[in-house]
């Protein structure tokens, strides 16, 4: 790990160790770890330490820091948030608690990456923002974690799409297919409780869908038409039967401020779907193909070239001019979804000892919280057109 030179307006910097705190120890939790043990190993960023993970099961999180590479474990996040050596906060943990976490780290001074959906309510997103806001007038740092802008294929696309290569874009296929809800015996979960997630695939894959369609374009929704639905509506809970209280799939379009229009489709009963984020872009000069499952690759179609050259090519986004790709392996050595991550740590880290604002940004998750939320408005007044109030 190396140091940095300080700014101004950063408060954590120089010869400071960032102290960091990772907070939930499941999917994300190790998602996460494994991008704090291994980014200094590829990219240069500043010294800092992974000092403490935090769950509520004392015996279970002592064995994934122990594993994870943290040096300390705790049950307690307000303590460990109230600690000086914590500069860093990580919430790994599920939407209900982003507000409640990440608020009482911005107070207290601490830079905060937190998981994607940015809250379950607008409500809690817009207080968070808030207290983004806030805090990056003190020098403190926040982010949310659409790691999917670390997929070197996507940055590329963006970079195509910036640089006008696909000329005016018309449409969007964006498409989310996972299918571990197929099985109606597949228990509850707090992922399946409105209370507790929000939504269902809506906020939890949708969001990535609506963010790449944000981010490629640069782009904003005015307007969406929504469906919501749930297939199965009860479940094996703990104690007999529970009732599904969010939705199984989610559709709806997306009118762009730029005139495009965007489809969306979401579902976690697409049987034989794994992890499919599929997106299609459609422009007058050129379109883009990607699919996650594929992520090393792009498919670009020039349509400037003669109509007998035309064909999409298979671009391998593994050259160390692409973004990222560089400080992996040799061409051709490619990566996977676990490299998004380490991206994304070392994007934050970088953003924190340079005292700029890292993307994306607060306001960004916010953004998609609102077209979330007027998907939602939508479904629920039989897919009216909705207007996004910013
Ligand atoms: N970026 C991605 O690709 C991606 C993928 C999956 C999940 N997520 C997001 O990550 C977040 C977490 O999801 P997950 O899949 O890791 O969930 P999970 O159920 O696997 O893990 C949740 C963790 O939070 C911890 N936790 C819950 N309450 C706590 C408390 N009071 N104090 C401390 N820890 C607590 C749990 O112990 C657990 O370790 C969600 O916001 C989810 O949407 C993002």
């Amino acid at each position: 790990m190396t140091s940095s030179a300080p700014t101004p307006t950063n408060p954590h910097h120089g010869n400071t160790t960032l102290g960091v705190a990772a907070i939930g120890y499941a999917f994300m939790g190790k998602a996460h770890s494994n991008a704090w043990r291994n980014v200094a190993s590829f990219f240069d960023v500043p010294a800092f330490e992974q000092k403490v993970l935090v769950g509520r099961d004392p015996e279970q999180v002592a064995e994934a820091a122990a594993r994870y590479g943290w040096a300390e474990y705790a049950t307690d996040w307000r303590a460990v948030i109230a600690r000086d050596d914590i500069h860093i906060v990580d919430i790994c943990a599920p939407g209900w608690m982003h507000a409640e976490i990440a608020i009482a780290a911005l107070e207290a001074g601490k830079h905060v990456l937190v998981e994607k959906p940015l809250a379950n309510t607008l409500a809690e997103a817009e207080a968070m923002t808030e207290a983004a806001r806030a805090a990056r007038a003190r020098g403190i740092q926040s982010m949310i974690g659409f790691n999917y802008r670390r997929v070197p294929a996507l940055a590329l696309a963006r970079e195509l799409i910036t640089e006008g290569r696909l000329g005016t874009i018309r449409h969007v296929r964006a498409a989310y297919m996972q299918d571990w809800l197929s099985d109606a015996e597949t228990p509850m979960t707090w992922r399946l409780r409105k209370e507790t997630a929000g939504s269902g695939a809506l906020g939890d894959i949708a969001s990535h869908a609506i963010d790449q369609v944000l981010y490629l374009l640069g782009d904003t929704v005015t307007d969406v038409s929504g469906r919501l639905h749930t297939f199965v509506t009860e479940r094996p809970g703990a104690d007999g039967t529970e009732q599904v209280t969010v939705d199984d799939a989610a559709w709806a379009t997306l009118t762009l401020a730029s005139g495009a229009v965007a489809s969306v489709e979401v579902s976690r009963m697409a049987t034989g779907q794994k992890n499919s984020l599929q997106l299609e872009i459609y422009g007058d000069k050129g379109s883009l193909l990607f699919d996650l499952e594929n992520l090393n690759e792009l498919g670009f179609l020039d349509a400037t070239l003669p109509v007998r050259e035309q064909g999409f090519r298979r671009i391998l986004v593994n050259e160390p001019e692409h973004p990222y790709a560089g400080a992996w392996w040799p061409q051709g050595h490619i990566i996977g979804w676990e490299h998004t991550f380490t991206h994304q740590i070392r994007d934050f880290l970088t953003a924190i000892t340079t005292g700029t604002a890292p993307s994306p940004s607060f306001e960004e998750g916010l953004a998609v919280q609102k077209v979330l939320a007027a998907v939602e408005e939508s479904a629920n007044n039989k897919s009216t057109l909705t207007v996004v109030n910013y």
